[in-house]
Formats: C-alpha cells, sequence, structure tokens
C-alpha cells in the first residue's frame, strides 16, 4: 500500500473506532459488538505497525481504557492497570508461548489459567486491612474513584483478613479483581426496564458499568453485583512469589476468587484447559469472553516484562463470539402482560454456537431505528451465554426492503396502541386484550408469584381458546374433568393441577399482591407493601402518600399502584379473588417472649427471605434477645440464607456455622411459620 493510501485508511479507522469508543465508554450503548471493535482495532494496529510513522498520539491503540467521567473524583493507581493482548486463535497461542519460551531463556515455566471475566476490573486499596479506597481502571494510569458503590458489593470485603496469612502480610495491601453482574440479575434489570419502559442494556458488563458509575450507591446496592479478585498487590507489586500464591491468599482472606483456576505446565495443557473451560459456559451464572493464561513466578513476570500497554507474561485467549449472518424474513409484534409491544425478528434458521435460533428480540421501535434494519436485510445474529438471542447490525441491505412501522391497532384484539410520552415501549390499551391475559395468566401461575406447577403455555392457551377462563379468578372455578377434557391431559394430571391451584390458595399476601400484575409492583415491591399494609383493604384504600411509606416505593410506583385499584375492573377482580379464598390478611409471625435458646446468639441475614425484610427479621431476632452481625466469623451462631445468598453462605459452611432457612429461623424464635 502507499503511504498515502495507508494513511488514508487509519485516519479512517481512527474516526471509526473514536465514534465507537464514544458510544460504549461515556454512553455506555455500545453500536457494535466486542468482537467488531477488536477487528477494528487489530486492522489499526496492523497498519500502523507497517507504518510506524504514521503512529500518533492520539490515536487509538495508545491508551489503555476510557476517560474516566465528570461526577467522580480521580485518584492515581499504584501501579498502571494495564490491558491484555489478545490470542484469537491456537496459533496466536501458541506464538505467545513460544516468546515466552525464547525471552525465559530454557527456564521452565508454568502458567496460571483463570476465566476471564466480561465485566470491568477494579482496584480495592485496603489500610490495615479495612477497605480504604476503590478505583476504576479509568485510563489505566488514574481512575474514577467509586469506593461508596464497591462498597455495596457484598463479595467486596470491607475487612480482610490479613492475619489469617500469619505474618506473611501487611495490613496495607491492594486486591484487583473483576466487577460483574450476573445474568439472572441482568435479565431481570432489563425485564424491569422494560416494563417502566426505559431503554435496555445491552449486555452484563455494561449494565455492570453503569451500576458501578451511578452517583447514588443505592441503585448499586440494587443492582447485585458480584466481585471476583485475581491479584494481590503491596506497593504495586504482586504480595507473593507466585500467582498461584495470590489466589490462595486471596481466597483465605475471604474474597470471591474464581474456583476454576488450574496449574498449567505447557501449553498442551493450557490448551485442553481452554476446551474444558468453554464447555461450562452456558451453565455459568455469569458471562466469560475467554481464559487469562498468567507465568506463574513473579520473578519469571518480572523478566519477561511488559510493553506499554500490557505484560509479556499474560494473554487472554478469546472465545469466539457465537454469531451467524441470516436473512431477517418478517418483523411480527408480541403483546405482553403489561400490554408492551415487543418486536420480534422472524430469522431465516442459523445455527448460532450450536443452537438453531430462528427469532431474536428487536426490544423496541428504537432498537429497530438504532440498527436501521428492515424486513430481507441480511443481519448479523448473535448469542452469548443463554441470553436472548439478538440481531447486532446490518450485513447486507435487502433487495425490497419493508420498512417496519408499530401496529397502530393491537394485532392481538384490534385495541389502541398508544405511546405515553417519555416511554420507549407502545402499548395496547384494551384492558380485556386476551394476549394480555395470557402472559397475565402465566405471570399469576408462575413459581415465584402463586406457583402453580404444570400451568404453562399450553394449557394456558387451551384454556383461554376454550373460553374457560375470562381473568385470573376463573382458574379456582375449575374442575377437574374439564381439564381432564383438554388435549393431551390425563385424569391423573388434570388432578394433580387442580390440586395445585388449591393449593396456590394458601400463598400469602405478598405473592397476592404481586399476582395482580400492577404495573411496577414485582415480588420485592410486592413484600415491602404487604409489609407496610399487612390486609389487601388497607392497601387498596391507601393513597399516594400514604403508599410511599412503604420501603422503596416512589412516587411513581405509588401512582401506578393507585391508578390500578381506581379502575372499577381490577377491583371487581380482587373482590373475585377474595372470594375465591385467597389470603388477603398478612400476618407476618412474631415471636413473642424472650427465648433461651436464641438469648446471646448471633445471627447473620444474607440474601433474600421468602416474606420477611431484612428489618423484619433483624426486629424479632433481636426481640428474642439475639443479635445481628453484618458478617460471619467463628463467632457466628446462625446464618440465615434465603434466595441468592452469597459468599457469607460460603463462609458459614466453610467455617461449619448452622445455616437457617426463614422456617427455621421462625420455628426457633418460637412461631409457626405460615
Ligand atoms: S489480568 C495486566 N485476569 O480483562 C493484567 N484480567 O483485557 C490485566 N479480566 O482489564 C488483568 N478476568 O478487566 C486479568 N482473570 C482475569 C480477568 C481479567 C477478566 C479483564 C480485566 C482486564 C481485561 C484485560
Amino acid at each position: 500500500m502507499l503511504l498515502e493510501a495507508a494513511s488514508q485508511e487509519i485516519q479512517r479507522l481512527r474516526e471509526e473506532i473514536r465514534e465507537h469508543e464514544y458510544h460504549y465508554y461515556v454512553l455506555d450503548q455500545p453500536k457494535i459488538s466486542d468482537a467488531q471493535y477488536d477487528g477494528l482495532m487489530r486492522q489499526l494496529h496492523d497498519l500502523e505497525a507497517a507504518y510506524p510513522a504514521l503512529v500518533t498520539q492520539d490515536s487509538p491503540t495508545q491508551r489503555v481504557g476510557g476517560q474516566p467521567r465528570a461526577g467522580f473524583q480521580t485518584a492515581p493507581h499504584s501501579s498502571a492497570m494495564l490491558s491484555l493482548d489478545n490470542a484469537l486463535n491456537d496459533a496466536e497461542l501458541a506464538a505467545f508461548d513460544n516468546r515466552v519460551r525464547d525471552l525465559l531463556g530454557g527456564l521452565s515455566y508454568q502458567y496460571v489459567a483463570e476465566l476471564k471475566l466480561d465485566g470491568l476490573s477494579l482496584a480495592l486499596r485496603y489500610q490495615q486491612g479495612s477497605l480504604r479506597i476503590a478505583i476504576t481502571r479509568g485510563n489505566g494510569q488514574e481512575g474514577e474513584v467509586v469506593t461508596e458503590n464497591a462498597r455495596t458489593i457484598g463479595s467486596v470485603p470491607l475487612y480482610a483478613r490479613a492475619e489469617a496469612l500469619g505474618e506473611a502480610l501487611p495490613g496495607d495491601f491492594e486486591v484487583r479483581g473483576e466487577v460483574v453482574m450476573p445474568r439472572a440479575a441482568f435479565e431481570r434489570l432489563n425485564e424491569q426496564r422494560e416494563e417502566e419502559g426505559l431503554s435496555l442494556f445491552a449486555n452484563p458488563r455494561n449494565a455492570a458499568a453503569g451500576a458501578l458509575r451511578v452517583l447514588d450507591p443505592a441503585i448499586t446496592a440494587s443492582r447485585r453485583l458480584d466481585f471476583y479478585a485475581y491479584f494481590l498487590l503491596v506497593d504495586g507489586a504482586p504480595a507473593f512469589d507466585s500467582q498461584w500464591r495470590c489466589l490462595e491468599a486471596l481466597s483465605a482472606m475471604g474474597f470471591k476468587v474464581n474456583p476454576q483456576r488450574r496449574l498449567c505446565d505447557g501449553l498442551p495443557s493450557l490448551l485442553t484447559t481452554i476446551r474444558e473451560w468453554e464447555a461450562l459456559r452456558p451453565g455459568l451464572p455469569y458471562e466469560i469472553d475467554g481464559v487469562v493464561a498468567k507465568v506463574d513466578s513473579r520473578v519469571q513476570q518480572e523478566l519477561l516484562g511488559w510493553t506499554a500497554k500490557a505484560p509479556r507474561w499474560a494473554i487472554a485467549f478469546k472465545y469466539a463470539a457465537s454469531q451467524a449472518e441470516t436473512v431477517l424474513e418478517r418483523i411480527t409484534v408480541q403483546v405482553g402482560r403489561t400490554g408492551a409491544l415487543t418486536p420480534v425478528a422472524n430469522l431465516k434458521p442459523v445455527v448460532v454456537g450450536g443452537v438453531t435460533v430462528s427469532r431474536a428480540t428487536l426490544h423496541n421501535m428504537d432498537e429497530i431505528e438504532r440498527l436501521g434494519v428492515a424486513e430481507g436485510d441480511t443481519v448479523l445474529v448473535e448469542r452469548s451465554g443463554d441470553v436472548i438471542p439478538k440481531v447486532v447490525r446490518i450485513v447486507e441491505q435487502g433487495p425490497e426492503r419493508l420498512q417496519f412501522t408499530m401496529p397502530s391497532a393491537c394485532p392481538e384484539c384490534g385495541g389502541h396502541v398508544v405511546r405515553e410520552p417519555g416511554e420507549v415501549a407502545y402499548r395496547c390499551v384494551n384492558a380485556a386484550c386476551p394476549a394480555k391475559l395470557r402472559e397475565r395468566l402465566l405471570h399469576f401461575a408462575s413459581r415465584p408469584v402463586m406457583d402453580i406447577d404444570g400451568l404453562g403455555d399450553a394449557i394456558v392457551d387451551q384454556l383461554l381458546t376454550k373460553q374457560l377462563v375470562t381473568d385470573v379468578s376463573d382458574l379456582y372455578r375449575l374442575h377437574a374433568d374439564q381439564i381432564e377434557a383438554l388435549d393431551r391431559m390425563g385424569k391423573k394430571s388434570a388432578q394433580n393441577l387442580v390440586a395445585q391451584i388449591e393449593k396456590s390458595r394458601q400463598q400469602p399476601l405478598p405473592r397476592v399482591i404481586s399476582a395482580l400484575g400492577i404495573r411496577f409492583v414485582g415480588e420485592r415491591t410486592a413484600q415491602f407493601l404487604a409489609a407496610e399494609f399487612p390486609s389487601m383493604d388497607e392497601l387498596m384504600q391507601a393513597s399516594e402518600e400514604q403508599l410511599q411509606r412503604a420501603e422503596e416505593i416512589g412516587p411513581k410506583v405509588a401512582r401506578s399502584i393507585r391508578g390500578f385499584f381506581e379502575d372499577q375492573h381490577n377491583v371487581d377482580l380482587v373482590e373475585r379473588l377474595r372470594a375465591a379464598g385467597l389470603q388477603f390478611h398478612y400476618d407476618p409471625p412474631r415471636p413473642a417472649t424472650r427465648l433461651e435458646g436464641v438469648t446471646g446468639k448471633t445471627f447473620v441475614l444474607t440474601g433474600t427471605l421468602p416474606n420477611l425484610t431484612r428489618d423484619q427479621a433483624k426486629a424479632y431476632i433481636e426481640a428474642a434477645g439475639g443479635k445481628v452481625a453484618g458478617s460471619v466469623s467463628k463467632k457466628t451462631s446462625f446464618v440465615v440464607a434465603g434466595e441468592e445468598a452469597g459468599s457469607k453462605l460460603d463462609k458459614a459452611r466453610s467455617l461449619g456455622v448452622p445455616v437457617l432457612d426463614e422456617a427455621q429461623l421462625l420455628s426457633l424464635l418460637g412461631t409457626a411459620s405460615s
């Protein structure tokens, strides 16, 4: 290539990359996938390597990460937080290993293999064992101080037991690791945002970055982030003579260290590990994008040294993103429980990462406009983990493009479709829309709500077509013989379903509240509401102002609840549910007297309990003469664990502290659980 042409191409690539970096780092809304971004960077890299005279200081290749954002203070890192070079295939990994072998001139060496979590790196500095400051990677030299937010992450120890290691470690040290948002938390967050008409996060990493960099720590706390440690430093250098020992020490100090770690004594065992761990990928609770290999010995790390951007002693082997090209045949619309119209891409079936994909979500109209897609286009589809497949971008426009417009009438019932100001979603406003009813029935029956096992899509569809149910209260009038008459239903399964429905009458009030399907009122909110308004009547009569006295209820949610009960159709439904014998009163069990078995005992609460809020549980324990502590130690008498219990539960198990669930706690406190 002529110098002139190379210069122009370099210019063009830089501009394109800068634009993507802005979307990625500043807006947290990337326009292309990471794999595509890596591809662009790689092209620029290669060109600059061929024409070194054209390299400038402001080239995207000459910096480590993003710029710190306004709003947070910045602080310098104790030593640079560098990036890693990538190996995109086995040959590139072999080339890395060859270079290591050459540079070490005959010394034998080992690698530590670790998972490459797809999150963002964070440095935690401890003084005398206490967390003092948390800094994001920022541009690698300095980052944003996000201490208050980091403190809300359950797996970030506020005090780390350096003494667990004997005299080996001074009290002042630094831990670096990765902040991730577990997939389940990510999906819940996006569902919630979709219901609220907010734009969706593209992936868990962006959601985690967003959560760590909000100005209000309460928001970070509600997003359920997780932290995995992978470096232990003193004065900016590794604290021990090997990476393996650093990981072991971190684990002993109470940090979460990924259980997937392995000492490999050369390229073959590294490759085996990489293959083995790839199979784990779909089942992991968080996303990974590869495996990091680090030369184990600290002395050898120093011999190998660093380039300006990355250590020569480590490499990131990247797994191929599961992507494929296919034709977007049609865009159809699905109507959800709240009436939101979700556009769905119907694809020419294509295998992506071993799974045949024929549908992908397009989320909403904004997303369609952002992608610029139309029916007939060839598109790139991506599947990461078990997340719903999505359309990444257009590969080629179709010959006859049919632009999509949101229908003005609901495709299910012909009802009016409106887009409320400030909302992304279009909604069908017909309260009797059958599609809404279908989704409402499925929501009602779902496990965290009324938990009616066996009432899935197939049965619900038949109940609707046969007009056996016209709202959720009709479920309680169904007879076994009506159910038995449905397709693929035997006597036994019909009886089982009736028994399940029968059993659901006993579900406590918080579940009944969330079963109503009030917008913005999920299980957690329903629990807070029941704690403040222990009967349905009190809840129905509460003013917006009174509603806001319940924990976590703000004006928007309060308005939605009031609006729900002001609609006569909804009040009628509630009355039918009352007549069906559902639980309209809530009596969170209270311990009556001070109990000998509890007095002086220390409890630690972790995770979400099914019926009690944390404050209630604490109040009951204290009323019975017990104490509630924040962290688990050998002195802890009991750990009370609910759903999504984290490191405290692990720690309890490792220390042999007895673990109770809510029911066991209540029986210990001397009351029967309802
Ligand atoms: S080592 C100089 N170990 O990957 C050493 N990084 O592409 C750099 N990451 O910025 C970090 N898991 O955010 C390391 N086990 C792991 C990792 C890991 C994820 C991230 C980290 C880093 C990026 C480098």
